[in-house]
């Protein structure tokens, strides 16, 4: 009898996606709480701000992400989190020499993503509700990027969607903080990116402001037809201004955010 060896291939399609989240910049709106200290240090509720993302990715079931800040207070991230094990996930950390802005603090990360998909967080945006569903319906299609939007009463603060008339999904730009904003729809810090975000990233130019934009990445994926957009439900702030660090310790206080 001859034997018989058979080799089964599989291929599945990429279900799994790593997490990065941008914990740099200067944090001078907060000063001079952040002059000794990086402000995703700084507390929310009864935690440090950076717990939120983390926590926010793992119950997404992502469990190896990447943590990016500056020089000064890098050591202090790795003495509170350490491996991640506390979390049950696994943390790399990257270093950004100077506040470029987030699409090139999310350069970094070209190396740890491997040419997986891939979900950035800001690392002060605090938010009420899990983000299971988006990281479902993401790798559903993980060509396209997707976005979060959400209603807000102080549009100019954020990058600003622009929807195609009536449409609560249809999204014609992004304007970075615009003075005379086109719709009250904030882009929050929760994005969803296939690997070809680098490549992205390497066609941009500073802005005005002499930073790497995420908002231009955005745009260059809606020039492609390959943004989605859909709404973020339940309470979301961001904490980097002295108001809004006080707003989201209110609402977490109020309704501790979901995993
Ligand atoms: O919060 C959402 C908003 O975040 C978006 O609507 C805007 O489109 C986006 O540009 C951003 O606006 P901000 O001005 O609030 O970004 P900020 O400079 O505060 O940075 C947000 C986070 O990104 C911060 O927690 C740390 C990280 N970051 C930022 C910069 C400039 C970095 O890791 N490296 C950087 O160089």
């Amino acid at each position: 009898m001859s034997d018989l060896r058979v080799l089964i291939v599989t291929s599945s399609p990429s279900t799994t996606c790593v997490g990065v989240i941008l914990a740099g910049g200067s944090g001078s709106r907060l000063y001079p709480c952040t002059t000794v200290t990086n402000k995703h240090l700084l507390p929310i509720g009864e935690m440090p701000m950076i717990f939120y993302p983390i926590k926010k990715l793992v119950a997404a079931g992502i469990t190896d992400i990447l943590i990016v800040t500056g020089t000064e207070h890098m050591g202090d991230f790795i003495s509170l989190l350490g491996s991640g094990k506390d979390f049950n996930c696994s943390l790399t950390y990257r270093v950004q020499d100077e506040a470029g802005g987030i699409a090139q603090a999310l350069a970094l990360a070209e190396r740890f993503t491997n040419k997986q998909p891939m979900c950035v967080m800001l690392g002060d945006n605090i938010f009420e509700n899990s983000i299971s569903g988006l990281i479902t319906q993401f790798l559903s299609e993980p060509d396209n990027a997707h976005i979060l939007l959400k209603e807000v009463p102080d549009a100019e603060r954020f990058g600003v969607a622009e929807m195609d008339g009536d449409s609560r999904t249809i999204v014609r730009r992004i304007v970075e903080k615009p003075q005379d904003p086109p719709s009250k729809y904030a882009v929050t810090g929760v994005y969803c990116y296939p690997p070809d975000v680098f490549e992205v990233i390497r066609t941009l130019t500073p802005s005005g402001r002499g930073e790497f934009e995420i908002t231009d990445v955005n745009n260059i994926y809606l020039s492609q037809r390959r943004l989605h957009a859909s709404f973020l439900d339940g309470y979301w702030s961001d904490a980097g201004t002295f108001p809004s660090l006080a707003r989201a310790n209110e609402l977490v206080r109020q309704s501790p955010p979901q995993y």
